[in-house]
């Protein structure tokens, strides 16, 4: 059962703490205002000072309002496939990150100069728009995952096919198999004297992952991210991949999203890139992200456009946040910015009182590391 405190409750109702212990008094409660009280006690107080009783859901707190409620088979309609890049150090992630970003034939239309949003979309010659997050390293990936967010549909696991399976190849197999994502392998590197993919395909079996080339159902494909080369083969292997996975989602509700990155910008304020999940986000959409809330002021794409609306896989910058919120966190458009509040201190209340308690192990943790 909630419980508050007799003055966080007089601060919500703005009365003075000491008239609710004195209402309290009069209701046959003796407590003083540092006490808590149950959640119908508070209710009959509130009450009692004519203010209206609103009741936030656990729900609410708990999973943040997402994916609460279904949409219709109906509703569904095809969304383009989140993509995140792994591997070693070195064998080539950004690189290729950046070559698949020059297969874009929309950017080149627009002319506009690309920016660092945390991910980006790239619709290659031949069409099949495809999101990569633009944050590689299993580190965003799995920080990501531990807090609930599953954002991502594919993997590409780069390794150098002059380097072959390291430490971080293997943790990055790991981590793509706890999650349930299907996985292409990009030997990367194919220019390079000493290129050996027939190794690597090899070394994979131990690991469990069977490509294509040893008859397995991993799609593998050799390139070169230096020489631009093989990218069509991997991106027809990614759009080959989304269509097993029928990905789908309803774009015509209010939005779910999902934080990439956060942060406080000088000139813009705080700053969140978001994924769509599912709905479309606009421009003046009331919502709660973290235990933060707002009303999005602009939303801005990866090519430092404004965009009026972000559809399912989309990612976009969202302006007009109370605060910073965290990767990982949840947002949610909401009905009206009463609502939006009350959530927010909901789930900041939440998160403190989360904080309290796992206080103790920390510092039993500190100790531990002194003796
Ligand atoms: P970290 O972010 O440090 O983990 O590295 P990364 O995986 O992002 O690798 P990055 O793209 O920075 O590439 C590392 C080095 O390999 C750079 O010097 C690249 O130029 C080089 N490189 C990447 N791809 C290729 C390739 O296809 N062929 C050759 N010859 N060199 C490549
Ligand atoms: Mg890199």
């Amino acid at each position: 059962p909630e419980a508050i405190a007799v003055q966080e409750l007089a601060n919500r109702m703005s009365e003075k703490g000491a008239d609710l212990v004195k209402a309290l008094f009069n209701m046959g409660s003796m407590v003083t205002v540092n006490q808590t009280i149950d959640q119908d006690t508070a209710e009959l107080l509130v009450e009692e000072f004519g203010h209206n009783v609103k009741r936030v859901s656990e729900a609410d707190i708990e999973v943040g309002l997402i994916g609460t409620d279904d949409d219709e088979a109906a509703d569904l309609k095809p969304r383009p496939p989140v993509v995140a890049i792994m591997g070693h150090v070195d064998h080539g992630k950004t690189s290729l990150l950046d070559a698949l970003r020059g297969t874009d034939v929309i950017a080149g239309e627009a002319g506009g100069i690309t920016q660092h949003i945390g991910a980006y979309q790239v619709t290659p010659k031949g069409g099949g728009t495809i999101t990569f997050l633009d944050t590689p390293g299993h580190e965003a990936f799995t920080d990501m995952r531990m807090r609930g967010a599953n954002v991502t549909d594919i993997v590409i696991l780069v390794v150098a096919a002059d380097d072959g399976l390291m430490p971080q190849t293997i943790e990055a197999i790991k981590h793509t198999k706890a999650a349930g994502v299907p996985m292409i392998v990009a030997i990367n590197k194919m220019d390079k004297a000493g290129a050996d993919p027939t190794t690597i395909r090899t070394r994979l079996l131990e690991h469990e992952v069977i490509v294509e080339a040893m008859s397995g159902d991993v799609q593998d494909v050799e390139i070169s991210a230096l020489k631009k080369e093989g990218l069509d083969k991997l991106i027809e292997a990614i759009n080959l991949q989304a269509e097993l996975l029928e990905l789908k989602a309803n774009p015509d509700r209010d939005a779910e999203a999902t934080v990439i990155e956060a942060k406080l910008d000088k000139g813009r304020g705080p700053v969140a890139t978001v994924l769509v999940n599912r709905g479309t986000l606009k421009r003046g959409d009331i919502f709660v992200v973290g235990s933060e809330s707002g009303k999005v002021r602009a939303l801005v794409d990866e090519h430092g456009k404004q965009v009026k609306t972000a559809g399912p896989s989309k990612p976009v910058e969202v302006l007009g946040l109370s605060g910073a919120p965290m990767a990982g966190d949840m947002l949610a458009v909401v009905e009206d910015e009463g609502r939006a509040r009350e959530v927010a201190e909901y789930r900041a209340a939440a998160i403190k009182k989360k904080r309290l308690v796992t206080a103790p192990t920390n510092v039993d943790a500190l100790f531990a590391a002194h003796a």
